[in-house]
């Protein structure tokens, strides 16, 4: 349970001036001689607090009305706030009629039940402090690959390519034309973006270091609460290595840079999810890395019963994830070195291994499973000569070895707050089934 009521005024919302107000209520009190209002504008959790006469009292006045307030800014008498306004002169600029209003004030609500009404939950103190943690998140992405070097790329959503190669694509045609036909409005088929890497590999030719962030769409079948079929990820791609740890070393300078920022810029939102959504919740950026081989036997000498099989070859499901991370201390852990055929045409083949397995990692996370998936790239031009044209064009003009990785940017959001369901991280979530608003 959430708490829905305004936490009490401490300071002055963005909004507003000396003695001039604009914002929402989030609660009210009418009394005998004042009334007591708190009024936020989504700069914050803290609300302004407002008093007036009783008098002043608007019968359309209420909790999630929006309003103007003009007054005196005062010294308050409270500890728990700087300040509070005397109200002159309330206007009611938007009603809501608390009948009909999802959100009742004291009331205390779910991520679940606040996800039923997508274009009110804005409106709730747990989804603006998570869109401020989101804004906040983003911004301090762009920051970390701005200072390391990184070059922003602007890959497409339109793509004729399947990166990953799992045939979770989303085709595109304009209305009324059939995807088969020659008519067609690109005359070839054309997908959304399931990752921006390959033309982050096309651009890593001219700029070591570079990276995107951006919408992705799967068309995954799945209810699950990690899964979304529109997610951001962000991506990055690193030229002139050979090396796994110099990708492992960029996620968690990356995990760990977003991290001190949010809980820096954010603490008061950030300790919102921590108090109420997931108690004692705690993020370590300290990572353990491990290999596939390694983690095979880790699940193979536990005592845990899987649903599903733990033999070297098997993909790594969830709940194999979700042990291996609580079995490493409940830390981030870099799993490497995964058969070579779990992973994409592009993932390098590492030769030199007695079994046959792929220079690939992904960063398991507690509470979220895999957060981030990437590898080295196939950058010999023989070894990929049976896969794809134009990109074996970019292993014959000045190929470098590189390598890359992308971070799901909700799950991300969900390790560090400890947010369960992935739909409560995003503002308009889509998954099968459901593309409301
Ligand atoms: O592991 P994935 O599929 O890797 C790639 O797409 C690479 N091409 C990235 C690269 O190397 N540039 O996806 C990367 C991450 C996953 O680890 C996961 O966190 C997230 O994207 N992800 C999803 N998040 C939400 N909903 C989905 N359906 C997701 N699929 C992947
Ligand atoms: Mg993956």
């Amino acid at each position: 349970p959430l708490p829905e009521e305004g936490p009490g005024a401490q300071g002055c919302a963005c909004l507003s001036t000396e003695d001039h107000s604009l914002g929402w209520v989030r609660s009210f009190r009418p009394q005998k001689q004042n009334l007591f209002l708190h009024v936020n504008d989504g700069s914050s959790l803290k609300s302004l607090q407002v008093i007036a006469p009783a008098g002043m009292n608007d019968p359309l006045l209420g909790f999630g009305c929006a309003v103007e307030v003009k007054g005196i800014l005062k010294k308050s008498p409270h500890s728990k706030q700087p300040v509070e306004l005397e109200a002159e002169q309330i206007r009611v600029i938007g009603e809501c009629n608390p009948v009909d209003f999802p959100f009742k004030i004291k009331e205390r609500h779910s991520l679940e039940y606040i996800r039923q009404f997508l274009h009110l939950r804005c409106r709730t103190n747990a989804f603006s402090s998570l869109l401020r943690i989101r804004s906040e998140a983003t911004a301090a992405v762009h920051s970390y690959f701005k200072n390391n070097g990184f070059l922003l790329i602007h890959t497409p959503t339109i793509t004729s390519n399947d990166c990953e190669g799992a045939g979770e694509l989303f085709q595109v045609e304009p209305p009324g034309t059939t995807f088969a036909n020659e008519g067609s409005f690109f005359s070839v088929p054309v997908y959304l973006t399931v990752s921006g890497q390959l033309h982050l590999e096309v651009m890593s030719g001219a700029f070591p270091r570079v990276y995107t962030f951006g919408p992705t769409f799967r068309a995954e079948n799945s209810q699950s609460r990690r899964h979304l079929a529109e997610f951001f990820m962000v991506e990055a791609e690193i030229s002139f290595t050979e090396s796994i740890e110099d990708l492992t070393k960029v996620m968690e300078e990356l995990f760990r840079s977003v991290t001190e920022s949010v809980l820096a810029h954010c603490e008061e939102d950030v300790d919102l999810f921590h108090k109420y959504v997931a108690p004692g919740h705690r993020v370590s950026p300290e990572g353990h890395s491990i290999t596939y081989t390694e983690a095979i036997d880790i699940l193979k000498r536990s005592s845990e019963t899987f649903t599903f099989p733990t033999d070297w070859g098997c993909d790594l499901m969830t709940e194999h994830e979700k042990f291996l991370v609580k079995h490493c201390g409940n830390i981030p852990v870099f799993v490497t070195d995964y058969p070579y055929d779990l992973k994409p045409f592009y993932a390098r083949d590492n030769q030199d291994h007695p079994k046959h397995t792929a220079a690939a990692v992904d960063l398991l996370v507690p509470g979220v499973g895999e957060l981030c998936g990437g590898s080295l790239r196939e950058e010999r031009l023989d070894l990929l000569r049976s896969r794809l044209g134009e990109y074996l064009d970019l292993r014959r003009f000045g190929s470098v070895p590189h390598g890359g990785f992308g971070l799901g940017f909700e799950r991300y959001l969900q390790c560090i707050l400890g947010v369960d369901n992935i739909k409560d991280v995003i503002p308009f979530p889509r998954f099968s089934h459901s593309c409301l608003l």
